[in-house]
């Protein structure tokens, strides 16, 4: 099974960023961990700041990988292209934050990808891509 996590805005600073929210580990290391985890999935990690990048990435992987998990940072709650992407291509997304964004301000409340993902997680830590990955699992 293939399958791959596309971290957007941000979120290479994982580690040092805002660690009250998002903790103290980095992406790198907790994907070390994942690989460990589920050594059987072929599992991929793709990082990028620019949307169009993002856009690009889910075009390439939409249509052969079996499972995206996606967390797309800030344009979560402002790209209607990234939504668009979502959209358009066959691979089921999962939707996910690390933060509860719920419990945060109101613009995170919004989501232009939710409507189109195959399920959303958030608010479990970087536990949540273990999650996401479980619920491709049969
Ligand atoms: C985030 C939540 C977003 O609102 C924020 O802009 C992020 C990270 C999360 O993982 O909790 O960059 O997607």
């Amino acid at each position: 099974m293939k399958l791959i996590i596309i971290n957007g805005p941000n979120l290479n600073l994982l580690g040092k960023r805002e660690p009250e929210i998002y903790g103290s580990k980095t992406f790198e290391s907790y994907f070390e961990d994942l690989q460990s985890k589920f050594p059987s999935l072929e599992l991929s990690y793709y990082q990028s700041n620019i949307e169009g990048e993002i856009i690009d990435k889910l075009h390439e992987v939409g249509f052969d990988y079996d499972g995206i998990i996606l967390n797309a940072g800030a344009y979560t709650h402002t790209s209607v292209g990234i939504g668009d992407a979502v959209k358009g291509i066959e691979t089921p997304v999962v939707e996910l934050h690390i933060s509860n964004v719920h419990s945060r301000e109101e613009f995170r409340h919004t989501s232009y990808i939710a409507a189109n993902a195959k399920g959303v997680l958030f608010g479990f830590g970087l536990k949540g891509y273990d999650l996401a990955i479980q619920s491709f699992l049969n």
